[in-house]
């Protein structure tokens, strides 16, 4: 149920008839002021932070084919909120969403209208367009003028095809591309990133220096250079700097779901989150494979052995890849039978067993990028899925688009949202590979439940791997857009098993090099600190059998309703917080410098003892993990100690 609470502070009308006029909307406390400003030769805005420039003037607007704006004649409205909302589930389930909003109107016969909205977290603008007939937009001329550029960034480089790239820390002054969120910190302290909100049938947006030197909106393009195709009645995707005094400030902030809508789906009792595991991580190491033959991983063999582990180790979902016919074409044709077994995996039989046991079954989807086929048998694969009893769904777009679309594009954005839902209608809960990035609007639409879109656990397989300094970038930069599909927890983290196996198909190249780049108790530690709300246990389960360690994620519950980040810089440390119905646990992890913090267990509830275990590193054996067992209540205070690239992991768990 979720209820709201608006209140719309004022609504004023005027009107400035004059050119080069400074409009003005500042956050509920004042700290934070948007100005835009209008001249006959367009617009600009700039937003100040307790009275200093934090972006400095930067231009916006559209550019369309065959159409001049006129923004000569400015019409100003004022509103506000302050509402409180609910969510089925989330880092937080409760969010507040408190902002003073300004629309400046331009135009008379064709109207433009730039949307602000100033909360205490940061401030966001979209382009909305009426009066119209449809039209061709051919670019974006936002800028983000950042008023520090000796400050620090973190980001990854602009790609309309990928995100899974490697993290650069770089002087604001040196960018000269990047995607969002795009992460800043001012030599003064005050931290921000640039993101989206609400991406729907638009290109996304990365950002690209410009002839003038200043960070400009650069929108994925079709075939045929065109940015967008859009209606005459049209909202851009919101353009959201969040501003915060910390690092952790960033990650704490419901801003980008405040700028989605609510929850399209009324009945949202089927959305539940999962802790899972499946037949994958060994096609990744090459021990299996997701073609039919000797090493294939998904027989119904192995799918009843991951069915059992599931159930018998508090888990509630399984994922089989390569279940389906068509892998053979991965890389080739990209041709995939979404409907059709491999003769070795009886789905029949696996999907009453799962049935039988309680366990949900997934359907994963690897489209190769083959966006036809699959789009001409979405409803027929999602009616067979939902006869089978199933509930979640994993989709892959390894592979480029036919017809040289970009992943990232309009045409790549209409089809993720495609799927969102048709899920959605056929009652599937949504996981999805090569995805679009996260705008928020999984709380629009909450089967959208997670994504990838950043280098998973996949790449410590068969590339050098995903370094400690990238998990600790990784919070604050991919997952202030939303919850990430990391698929955490390897716990064989140098493959003994794996490198074991001396037929072991080896992907880009040699392998042998390969392994976990962190301690076994950052592991642990990542499944509380990545947010998932289908978390997955993703090691080879031979790999969790009588390891004490898995205790973990036993008690685990990936389906949380309170998170807080609570210490943290980019790139070098990070701690967070979550509570589950009672229970509560603790990520924290370093970068490649051993580190001791003090934390205070102030979030606890007052008056209860918790019994913790603390996962923690062994010095000098990464692969080895120590096991400390207290009582604590919120008025204690603990040490955590880490090794080089390790890290710990805590569950509080009420004592009777
Ligand atoms: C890439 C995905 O990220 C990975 O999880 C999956 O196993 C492969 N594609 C195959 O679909
Ligand atoms: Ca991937």
């Amino acid at each position: 149920m979720q209820k709201f609470v608006i209140t719309i502070l004022t609504a004023a009308l005027a009107l400035t008839p004059a050119a080069g006029a400074v409009h003005s909307v500042s956050s509920p406390d004042g700290r934070i002021k948007f100005m835009l400003n209008n001249s006959k030769q367009g617009i600009s805005y700039e937003v100040n932070v307790d009275g200093t420039p934090f972006i400095g003037n930067s231009a916006m607007g559209l550019e369309a084919r065959e159409v001049m704006w006129d923004y000569s004649r400015a019409r100003v409205e004022r509103s506000g909120a302050d509402e409180t909302y609910t969510l089925p589930w989330g880092e937080n389930t409760s969010c507040r969403s408190h902002y003073n909003e300004m629309a400046v109107t331009f135009g008379r016969k064709r109207e433009f209208t730039v949307r602000v909205r100033a909360f205490d977290d940061g401030v966001a603008f979209r382009y909305e367009l009426a009066k119209a007939d449809s039209l061709v937009i051919t670019g974006e001329t936002t800028q983000f003028n950042i008023a520090a550029p000796q400050g620090q960034s973190w980001s990854i480089p602009a790609s309309f095809e990928t995100y899974e790239l490697n993290y650069r820390a770089l002087p604001i002054g040196d960018v000269t591309d990047a995607n969002t969120p795009f992460t800043f910190a001012t030599p003064e302290g005050l931290y921000g990133s640039i993101h989206e909100a609400a991406l729907y049938d638009f290109p996304e947006m990365t950002l690209r220096r410009d002839s003038t030197g200043v960070l400009r909106a650069d929108l994925a393009p079709l075939p045929d250079g065109v940015k967008a195709y859009i209606p005459g009645h049209f909202n851009t995707p919101w353009r959201s700097i969040q501003i915060a005094p910390s690092a952790v400030g960033l990650i704490n902030s419901c801003l980008i779901l405040n700028l989605n809508e609510p929850s399209k789906i009324t009945d949202t009792g089927w959305i539940k989150p999962q802790k899972y595991c499946g037949v994958w991580w060994g096609m990744h190491l090459g021990t299996q494979v997701w073609t039919m033959g000797p090493r294939h991983g998904a027989t119904t063999e192995n799918a009843i052995r991951y069915i059992d582990f599931a159930a018998d180790n508090d888990l509630q979902g399984v994922l089989f890849e390569g279940w389906n016919e068509g892998w053979e074409n991965w890389g080739g044709n990209q041709h995939f039978d979404y409907l059709k077994a491999y003769p070795d995996f009886d789905i029949d039989s696996i999907a009453a067993y799962c049935r039988a046991k309680g366990i949900e079954l997934w359907m994963h989807n690897e489209t190769g990028g083959n966006i036809p086929e699959y789009e001409a048998v979405l409803d027929s694969a999602f009616a067979y899925y939902r006869s089978l009893g199933v509930h979640t769904l994993k989709t892959g777009y390894a592979g480029g688009f036919k017809g040289g679309y970009y992943h990232h594009s309009q045409y790549g954005v209409r089809h993720y949202q495609r799927v969102v839902e048709t899920a959605a209608r056929y009652g599937l809960m949504l996981d999805a590979h090569e995805p679009i990035k996260e705008t928020g609007i999984r709380r629009t639409w909450p089967n959208m439940m997670t994504r990838e879109g950043a280098r998973g656990m996949e790449w410590n397989a068969w590339s050098e791997g995903n370094s400690a300094e990238y998990l600790c970038t990784l919070p604050f930069v991919r997952l202030i857009s939303g919850p990430m599909d990391y698929t955490p927890g390897i716990f064989d983290i140098d493959y003994l098993t794996a490198k074991a196996d001396t037929g072991r198909i080896e992907w880009n190249g040699p392998n042998a090099h390969c392994r976990i780049r962190t301690t076994l108790a950052r592991q642990i530690a990542n499944w509380v600190i990545i947010y998932s709300p289908l978390q997955m246990a993703a090691d080879l389960v031979e790999n969790y059998e009588g390891h004490p360690a898995f205790q973990f994620f036993r008690d685990f519950d990936a389906d949380c309703q309170w998170s807080e980040a609570l210490q943290g810089e980019i790139g070098q440390y990070i701690v967070v917080a979550r509570r589950a119905g009672e229970k509560y646990y603790v990520g924290a992890g370093t970068d490649s410098q051993a580190r001791t913090l003090t934390l205070p267990l102030s979030f606890l509830k007052p008056g209860v003892t918790y019994r913790t275990v603390a996962y923690g590193d062994v010095a000098g054996k990464p692969a080895s993990v120590s096991f400390t067992s207290e009582l604590h209540t919120s008025a204690d205070t603990i040490t955590i100690g880490m090794q080089p690239t390790g890290g710990q992991a805590i569950t509080f768990i009420p004592v009777e």
